[in-house]
């Protein structure tokens, strides 16, 4: 910024999120270990990463809830560790934590207006349950609905005070295919009205399908940041060509000269493939039996990204 712009007001910053150098120790455990980045207005951002890697904690700091043990962290323009900074960023957030319960005995939408009461303006409770396509059951006791509705519920309450940004930490952590895909839509919708979004996951393809920017955590430190396209193009490797079924015979029917190739899951074959080369190989696969094979290009995701970064797998730490 140039010496002659004032620095923007706290509050008015299209910097969401601000975070520089940021630490947590608890007692010798480092949980938070000098982290920096930057979340814009209207952006989804993906704090992606495993068990244990340290997303709660930075999003506990960010919502004042814990103390940073070093660096600097302002939220709207707002500095987490002053006092009076504190109250101004509570008012302004909306929470969806990990551990998220609503009051059991209450219908969904006495919760939402009951969360809603905390706040000075709080947003029609009607319309919250139709963001979150909760209409059929705006009367059902919270107690008695699925963990993918307990979290629509979730979504509704963090979002009543009509938050500048919203944190969601593990929004589905648990939930079935469906569910998450519901949720997922949720997200979807908040991206369209142009909110910002900070959410945790440890779900790779939940990070590629909802965010913008993603930022990969592990043991407390930032791996690498990016769009989704750019982490997978700098980190992902390379794109494989799949032959669909062919089998050990197909591995003999290749043209020779062609990079290695492996058989895979039910005998697929895979090709790795080098930049430029997908038409020369599929014009001389058209010379070969394997002419008729069912042929796939796939491109590398987050997973194969957090595989060439860390050498390990998420789903190999029992998430
Ligand atoms: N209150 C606490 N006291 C001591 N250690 C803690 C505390 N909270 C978290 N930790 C430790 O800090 C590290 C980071 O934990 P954190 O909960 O932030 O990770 P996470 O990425 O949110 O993990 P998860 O995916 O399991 O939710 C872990 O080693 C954890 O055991
Ligand atoms: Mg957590």
């Amino acid at each position: 910024m140039s010496k002659d712009q004032p620095a923007p007001l706290p509050g008015q910053s299209d910097k969401i999120v601000q975070v520089e150098n940021l630490s947590k120790k608890y007692g010798d455990n480092i949980a938070v270990n000098g982290i920096s980045f930057t979340l814009n207005k209207g952006e989804v951002f993906a704090f992606l990463g495993p068990n244990g890697a340290g997303k709660t904690t930075t999003v506990e700091i960010l919502e004042c809830l814990r103390n940073p043990t070093g660096g600097q962290a302002k939220v709207l323009g707002y500095d987490v560790s002053k006092r009076s900074d504190q109250a101004e960023i509570r008012k302004r957030i909306g929470v969806l934590p990990q551990d998220f319960n609503a009051i059991d005995r209450l219908t969904v939408r006495e919760n939402i207006n009951y969360f809603g009461a905390m706040f000075k303006h709080q947003l029609d409770a009607d319309k919250l349950i139709e963001l979150v396509d909760l209409k059929d059951k705006r009367d059902e006791q919270f107690k008695k609905l699925s963990g993918g509705l307990k979290q629509r519920v979730g979504l509704a309450v963090s979002l009543v005070n009509d938050p500048d940004v919203v944190f969601l930490d593990e929004p589905t952590t648990g939930l079935d295919p469906r569910a998450r895909r519901d949720v997922w839509g949720v997200v979807e919708r908040l991206r369209s009205q142009g909110k910002t979004v900070f959410l945790t996951t440890h779900y790779m393809d939940e990070a590629e399908y909802l965010a913008d920017i993603v930022s990969i955590i592990d043991h407390g430190q930032i791996i690498a940041s990016g769009t989704p396209d750019q982490l997978i193009d700098t980190h992902g490797g390379k794109k494989t060509l799949i032959i669909r079924d062919a089998g050990q015979e197909g591995l003999k029917q290749l043209p020779q000269g062609l990079p290695k190739a492996e058989l895979r899951n039910a005998g697929d074959i895979a090709i790795s493939l080098n930049n430029g080369e997908l038409t020369s190989i599929l014009m001389s696969l058209g010379q070969t039996p394997l002419h008729d094979k069912e042929i796939e290009v796939r491109r590398p995701t987050l997973d194969d990204v957090f595989l060439n970064l860390t050498g390990r797998r998420v789903s190999e730490e029992g998430n």
